[in-house]
Formats: structure tokens, sequence, C-alpha cells
């Protein structure tokens, strides 16, 4: 090869990769507007990210890449966890995480910072980031949920059960959250219609309860959930 032909390849390589470069580049920040859905993007959203810089969030979690890696990656957590399910994170982080050995701290953000933090996690969720960063959180809660209910689709009460996130709580075969008694330790002092009764307000029966009432599930609902779970104790599945 002369030196002339390798300069020549020098050159068209590297002058047709700067222009294919440049035209994605340019195509990318062209679509920025529809990549990120920036119709919605309305004051409650930038309410919500004032929080989230307010209250440092970034310290801990990373969004789009950017932040630290300390705990989970927060782009995609509206689709992974649902509004109440991150909802439920900010307000008692302290119940939620009680078994955790990485600590999310309790805040005390107000209901409204909590409403504005959901929105704008629900809008970032939406961004089309084409999968990169690649998610690194896949939940857990859900993962182990889902393994443990497997059968859902069989038994109704334990797709009640898993809709509620239960688990996210409480441990089915010493997996679940351990906020809660393991539920294979209700049967053996209570009986399903205690459990229907304790789950429609938590708090009429002890007052303080840290778990959250169940008044969206109907009378029947909650007494198949107590069957499930007094029936977990019975079927001798240990802890
Ligand atoms: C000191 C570090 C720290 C700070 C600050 C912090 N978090 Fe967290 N957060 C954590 C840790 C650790 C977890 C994971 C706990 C676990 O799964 O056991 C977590 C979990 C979460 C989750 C659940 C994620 C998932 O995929 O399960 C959400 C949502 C969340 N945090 C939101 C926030 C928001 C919003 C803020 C700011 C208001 C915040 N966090 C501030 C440490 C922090
Ligand atoms: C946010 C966490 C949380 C969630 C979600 C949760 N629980 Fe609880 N649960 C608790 C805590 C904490 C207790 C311990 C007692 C208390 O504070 O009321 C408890 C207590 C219980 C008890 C009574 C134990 C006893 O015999 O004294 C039962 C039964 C129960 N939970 C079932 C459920 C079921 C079924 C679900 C889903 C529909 C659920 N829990 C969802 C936190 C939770």
């Amino acid at each position: 090869m002369t030196p002339r032909l390798a300069k020549g390849i020098f050159w068209i390589g590297t002058l047709s990769s700067l222009v294919v470069f440049l035209a994605m580049t340019v195509h990318t920040h062209r679509s920025f507007d529809a990549l990120t859905h920036a119709d919605a993007l309305d004051a409650r959203v930038v309410e919500g990210k004032r929080a989230f810089e307010r209250h440092n969030c970034n310290d801990c979690h990373t969004i789009l890449g950017f932040g630290a890696y300390y705990a989970p990656d927060l782009t995609r957590a509206h689709a992974r966890l649902g509004e109440d399910g991150i909802r439920r994170r900010l307000e008692a982080p302290e119940v939620l995480f009680a078994d955790s050995y990485r600590k999310m701290p309790q805040q005390h953000l107000s209901p409204r910072e909590i409403e504005d933090l959901v929105v704008f996690l629900g809008w970032v969720s939406n961004i089309e980031n084409h999968d990169w960063p690649p998610q690194d959180s896949p939940n857990r809660w859900k993962r182990s949920t889902e393994r443990i209910l497997a059968g859902a689709a069989m038994s109704p009460a334990a797709a009640l059960v898993k809709q509620e996130s239960c688990l996210e709580c409480h441990a089915i075969g010493g997996t679940g959250g351990g906020a809660g008694p393991r539920l294979e330790w209700i049967g053996g002092r209570r009986d399903a219609e205690w459990v229907a009764r304790y789950l429609a307000n938590p708090g009429a029966v002890f007052p303080g309860s840290r778990m959250p009432a169940y008044p969206n599930l109907s009378e029947g609902q909650r007494l198949m959930i107590g069957e499930f779970v007094v029936g977990l104790a019975a079927s001798g599945r240990t802890p």
C-alpha cells in the first residue's frame, strides 16, 4: 500500500464516520420532543423534578445514567412499581425497606411532593431511551412475588395477594418483605374471618398499625385472601 492510498483510506474513513456521527446527532436532537413526549411536560413534572433535586435523590439513584449507583436506577421505576408502589416507598421507606441492607432514608416528604414525584417519575418512565442505559434493577420484590405466586393464574386468591402487593411487606416461603410477619405464621393464631376483618381496617384492630387498609377489596375478596393466608400454615409450608 502506498502512503498516498493509506492517507486516502484514513481521510475517507474519518470523514464519512464524522458525517454519519453528525447526521445522527442532528437527528437525535430533532427527535427530542417526540422521544421525551415534551407535550406531556407540564408544571407538575417540573415541580417533581425540583423536589427530586431538593431532596438529593440523585445522591443515591440514577435517572438516564445520571446520578449515583448506590440505589436502583429510577428511569423505569414508575413502569416497574406503578403509582401506588412509588407512593408507598416515598411515604414509608423505613417500613418497606426495613429488611434491606441498603437503606432508603425517610425524608419526610410532603403529600404534595410525593404526588409531584410520582408525576415526574411517570414522565421519565415514558421517555423513549431505546433501552439505554439498560435497567439494572429489576424490582426484586416483583421478581420474588412472581416466582412465589407463579400459580396466580390458577388461584384467584393468590392473584389478589399479587395484585395488592402483600409481599412487599410480608414473606412467603422465606421470600418477600420483612416489615410484617411471615404469612405462614398467621394461620397458627388467626382464622380467615379475622384476617378479612383486619384487611378492611388494620388500624381498628391494632391502633397505629403500619399496614395499609384494603377498603378497595370486596368483603368476599378479603375473605378469599384470609383463607389463602390461613391455608399457608395448614399446608405445612415452613418459613
Ligand atoms: C441515602 C440514599 C437514598 C436517597 C437520598 C434516596 N433513596 Fe430511594 N432508595 C435507596 C435505596 C438503598 C433503595 C433500595 C432499597 C431496597 O430495595 O432494599 C431505594 C429505593 C427507592 C425506590 C424503589 C426503587 C425500586 O426499583 O424498587 C424508589 C422509587 C425511590 N427509592 C425513590 C427515591 C426518591 C424519589 C428519592 C428522593 C426524594 C430517594 N429515593 C432518595 C436509597 C436512597
Ligand atoms: C406496607 C407494608 C404492608 C403491606 C403492603 C401489607 N402488610 Fe400486612 N402487615 C404489615 C405490618 C407492619 C404488620 C404488623 C402489624 C401492624 O403493624 O399492623 C402486618 C400485619 C398483617 C397481618 C396480621 C398479623 C397478625 O396476626 O397479627 C396479616 C394477616 C397481614 N398483615 C396480611 C396482609 C395481606 C394479606 C396483605 C396484602 C393484601 C398485606 N398484609 C399487606 C405491613 C404490610
